[in-house]
């Protein structure tokens, strides 16, 4: 069974304008390219705060920014009201350039730089404390700080303080502001979710200070990309490789929908709002959901005993490719060539043998041609410049935002 993704109207209707704008801007940019939806993003967001007001919590919602450097998103969260979730001195510069303002920014991460830490103080920042030695640089500072907990059921996370190194926090705050807890949890199961959470209410608690009313349960809400299970038994791939493990392409319950029901598991919704406690999450994957694609064009195609297309860029540009795992979701061929089915995998403009964007033998309509595009839908969460370099010397693939009304600018202007 093919793994064909859910599209949305946007995506859906650049797609189908045959030679329409993709392929205009493939022939002006002269090489693979990202479209990004910053509406779409936007309805995200949106459709995250619905639930929070629906249940009546108090809260922020941080989009994670690792998932995508992109500006615009950035500069719809200035616009919007919305938090950012940074990691780096660069994250926190260009989330603040885009009009961000510090109290609205978290910053996570382990064992965070001195100049982060600074910098993040000078702007009132949220800082995640995340040892007890960080603890120890930051309780020099005026710093606003949440103490990041080790969860139990997770021994071996490297994130995160055990109970007892929280204790010991507790007592070592010198300067800083404590006005919450935090965790990393791994995985999208809404119910251990709200397990933690839980847990980090009873730790507010245990403060028995009102300041103290933060709790933040991060990211991790799954994102649905094919709205049906996938099955990809009997699927073979080039070269025979196997693959083990693959992200969760098909959740039930995902986005917005995976807060409802962290929230509503054991009460949770109601309990912080009895308490008073404010919820912060930071989702990166689900707000992006179908807020972008990833375009080539076909530079060859080579017909063995099943086909071998090569594009002009490199699976740099999916990064799913190098965590020893595969972009599930099969690109979408523009314009649709008729002629048969044609099985094909599809590999990058690079002299390297394991530079394939898709291993696994997909079927496409009929066999493209050199020019032809290959999009790949709903890419924004991470898949898009995690990893990308100048390989090759390949230039790095721009994005380009398409605006509401179908027009569209260059992502950052060309320096
Ligand atoms: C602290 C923190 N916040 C947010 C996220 C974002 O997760 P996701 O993109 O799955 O929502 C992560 C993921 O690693 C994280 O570690």
């Amino acid at each position: 069974m093919a793994v064909t993704a859910l599209l949305s109207s946007q995506a859906r209707a650049l797609l189908e304008a045959d030679r329409g704008l993709l392929a205009e801007l493939a022939y002006g940019l002269r090489g693979p390219f990202h479209v990004l939806f910053p509406d779409r993003f936007e309805a995200n967001l949106r459709a995250f705060r619905a639930v929070m007001k629906a249940v009546g919590v108090e809260g922020q919602i941080h989009y994670a920014k690792k998932a995508n450097k992109a500006a615009c998103f950035v500069e719809r969260c200035a616009e919007e009201g919305a938090g950012v979730d940074v990691a780096s001195v660069g994250e926190l510069r260009d989330a603040l350039g885009h009009g961000v303002r510090g109290e609205r920014i978290v910053v996570t991460g382990p064992a965070k730089a001195d100049e982060l830490l600074r910098l993040a103080t000078h702007h009132g920042c949220l800082i995640t404390v995340d040892s007890l030695d960080e603890l120890e640089r930051v309780a020099r500072l005026e710093a606003r700080i949440m103490l990041r907990a080790l969860p139990p059921g997770r021994p071996h996370s490297r994130f995160g303080m055990t109970a007892e190194e929280l204790d010991t926090a507790l007592r070592r705050r010198g300067r800083a502001r404590l006005e919450g807890f935090s965790f990393h949890l791994t995985g999208y199961d809404p119910a251990e979710r709200a397990e933690v959470a839980a847990w980090l209410v009873e730790w507010c608690e245990r403060t028995a200070s009102p300041a103290v009313d933060t709790i933040s349960i991060g990211g991790g809400f799954a994102v649905d990309y094919t709205g049906r299970p996938v099955d990809i038994t009997g699927h073979r791939f080039h070269a025979d490789r196997a693959f083990t493990d693959f992200y969760p392409y098909h959740s039930s319950v995902s986005g917005p929908d995976a807060l409802r029901a962290v929230l509503s598991t054991g009460g949770l919704g109601r309990r912080l709002r009895e308490r008073g406690i404010r919820l912060l999450i930071e989702p990166g994957r689900a707000l992006l959901d179908q807020a972008g694609m990833t375009v080539f064009q076909v530079q060859g195609v080579k017909a063995r005993d099943y086909g071998i297309i090569t594009v002009d860029g490199t699976s740099l540009s999916l990064s799913e490719q190098w965590f020893n795992s595969e972009f599930l979701p099969e690109p979408r061929p523009v314009p649709v060539r008729p002629g048969g089915p044609f099985e094909a995998c599809v590999g990058g403009a690079s002299c390297l043998e394991s530079d394939l964007l898709t291993w696994r033998r997909i079927t496409l309509p009929g066999r493209p041609r050199a020019g032809d595009l290959l999009v790949y839908p709903n890419t924004a969460g991470y898949q898009m410049d995690s990893n990308e370099s100048r390989f090759h010397e390949l230039p790095l693939p721009p994005k380009v935002v398409i605006e509401a009304d179908g027009r569209w600018r260059l992502d950052r202007a060309p320096s």
